[in-house]
């Protein structure tokens, strides 16, 4: 039995709320929690080991990684509270204040409030957020309205987890490693708001399953086959050569395997593409379905804002029977 199975024994629990509008029990991005007719909370935590050396970077990418699970609800960050664990020997009270300054910056960017936090020794380095947001209770973009005719936008690149662990072996260059620490650290406010000017269906945010484990998850809760133009999909074409040079997650093989067979390719896939469809995202894009015909204009706008890779990657088709995702050339 693994550990989410454990956890959901309590999911039946949670449900008997009638104010609990989104547990855990669909894997979403985060809880949701009415208050009134007109306000409900939105509750995700979320920590990571360092990404990179540099801690004010490392605080950055950890705070937006954390923020981006209330934006991917279509929420609007509140407040946050600090989560560090920390090594007694071997880290000096200036990093751990630039860790916490690098989060503190994308707090205040988020428009949030820091209201407290909780630090413990251990023998790994780990920092992230707890956050709560607000949402209009019939605002929320679940992972399980995709509609067949929708279009799909994702709104970063994929393929920063052969990047770090290139980087770590000495395979990535600086370069390379600080343009993906700009995305990662790159919020999700913009791709968010941008988004709610729309009548989007669903949204999640790309992170430790990868394109192909998040997709799936929309897929599966949608009841839906999702259909992605790799051709289409922003990256880093740097990675492909990381993952030809035998650069892997440590996650990497596992999200390959708990794709299985709702995860296929249709035409002349090379082995290192197959492999960056599930490339595991520290703090990656939102995925966005909504409707075909506002998705070229979402893209246009996000373009018009700064983002100029953000694309119209592909399309929602009914499941017939059976949900999945479908990568094409
Ligand atoms: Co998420
Ligand atoms: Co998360
Ligand atoms: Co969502």
């Amino acid at each position: 039995m693994d550990l989410s199975e454990i956890v959901k024994e309590f999911a039946g629990a949670a449900k008997t709320d009638p104010n609990l509008l989104v547990g855990f029990e669909t894997g979403d991005d985060a809880g949701v929690y009415r208050l009134s007719d007109e306000v409900a909370l939105v509750q995700t935590v979320d920590y990571i080991t360092p990404v990179v050396d540099d801690p004010f970077l490392y605080g950055q990418v950890a705070a937006s990684n954390s923020i981006s699970d209330v934006y991917a609800m279509g929420g609007r960050p509140l407040t946050a509270m600090n989560l560090c664990n920390f090594p007694a020997r071997n880290i000096d009270k200036a990093s751990l204040r630039k860790i916490l300054e690098g989060g503190f910056s994308k707090i205040k960017e988020a428009g949030a409030t820091l209201v407290g936090g909780h630090t413990v020794r251990d023998d790994e380095l780990k920092y992230g957020l707890s956050v709560t947001g607000l949402i209009h209770p019939k605002r929320i973009l679940t992972n399980a309205a995709a509609r067949p005719g929708d279009h799909l936008v994702l709104t970063k690149p994929i393929g920063t987890g052969v990047i770090i662990t290139g980087f770590r072996r000495g395979l990535a260059s600086d370069e390379l490693l600080m343009r993906a620490v700009d995305w990662m650290a790159a919020l999700n406010r913009v791709a968010c708001e941008t988004m709610l000017e729309f009548d989007p269906h669903a949204c999640t945010d790309v992170t430790g399953f990868g394109l192909s484990g998040h997709a799936l998850g929309m897929a599966k809760g949608s009841n839906v086959r999702m259909r992605i133009r790799f051709k289409d999909v922003p990256r880093y074409e740097e990675s492909l050569d990381l993952i030809g040079q035998g650069v892997a997650t440590s996650v990497t093989a596992s999200n390959m395997q708990a794709a299985g067979d709702f995860l296929t390719f249709s035409g002349n896939f090379t082995d290192e593409e197959r492999w960056l469809i599930v490339d595991p995202q520290t703090s990656g894009g939102l995925l966005i379905s909504l409707p075909a015909d506002q998705a070229p204009t979402l893209v246009a706008r996000l373009h018009e804002r700064g983002n100029r890779v953000a694309a119209v990657v592909g399309e929602v088709v009914p499941a017939d029977g059976r949900p999945g995702l479908e990568i094409v050339k």
